[in-house]
């Protein structure tokens, strides 16, 4: 696979070298294929997000797994020969707008995310952008965990805010 500086100008692909306490483990982002990822996008979706949202805003299943029919947003993360998580960025002005960073449970905690992140920023940094920004419910966990990365609250609405990080 020819990959060209951060990511492969051509279908988004690129290797992600994490550390680890015995080395590095190389995670691999995969251009996304429909009908072969589609349901697991839609599964590790409903999962992570129905019951936060059905506290708050509601859940519908076919407005909220919308954006996934834009599968050029999307990149498939996998280790090895397993799927383990998906990420979804789009250009929104001079912010590359993170759509969302999904792990499976089994592989959060090990800094899988965070190296996730970081590429993310590179990718923004490669493109000429300014900012990430993204919008997180402020139930979700996840809220903390981007401040611990560094991320700022831009906007706060009723029941998530927008973060934005400068790069
Ligand atoms: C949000 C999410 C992507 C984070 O991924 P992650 O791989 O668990 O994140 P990291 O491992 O990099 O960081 C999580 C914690 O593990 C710790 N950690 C990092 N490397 C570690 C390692 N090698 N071993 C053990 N723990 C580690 C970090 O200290 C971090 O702690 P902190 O939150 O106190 O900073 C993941 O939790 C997830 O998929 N959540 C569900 C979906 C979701 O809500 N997504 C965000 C909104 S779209």
């Amino acid at each position: 696979m020819i990959l060209e500086g951060i990511e492969n100008k051509m279908n988004g692909s690129a290797h992600i070298v994490v550390p680890t306490s015995d080395g590095s483990i190389t995670l691999d982002l995969v251009p996304c294929d429909p009908t072969v990822h589609g349901p697991f996008i839609r599964a590790w979706s409903r999962e992570n997000f129905a019951p936060l949202m059905e506290r708050t805003v509601g859940w519908n299943e076919a407005r909220n797994q919308e954006e996934q029919q834009v599968p050029e947003r999307y990149r498939m993360v996998r280790e090895h020969d397993d799927l383990i998580g998906c990420l979804a960025v789009r250009e929104e002005g001079d912010a590359l707008y993170l759509q969302t960073i999904q792990l499976v449970p089994t592989r959060r905690g090990r800094g899988y995310g965070t190296a996730l992140l970081h590429h993310v920023e590179r990718i923004a940094q490669a493109r000429g952008l300014q900012r990430i920004r993204l919008r997180v419910y402020k139930e979700n966990p996840a809220y903390d965990w981007y401040r611990r990365n560094k991320y700022r609250v831009a906007q706060v609405e009723q029941h998530s805010v927008i973060m934005e990080k400068d790069v």
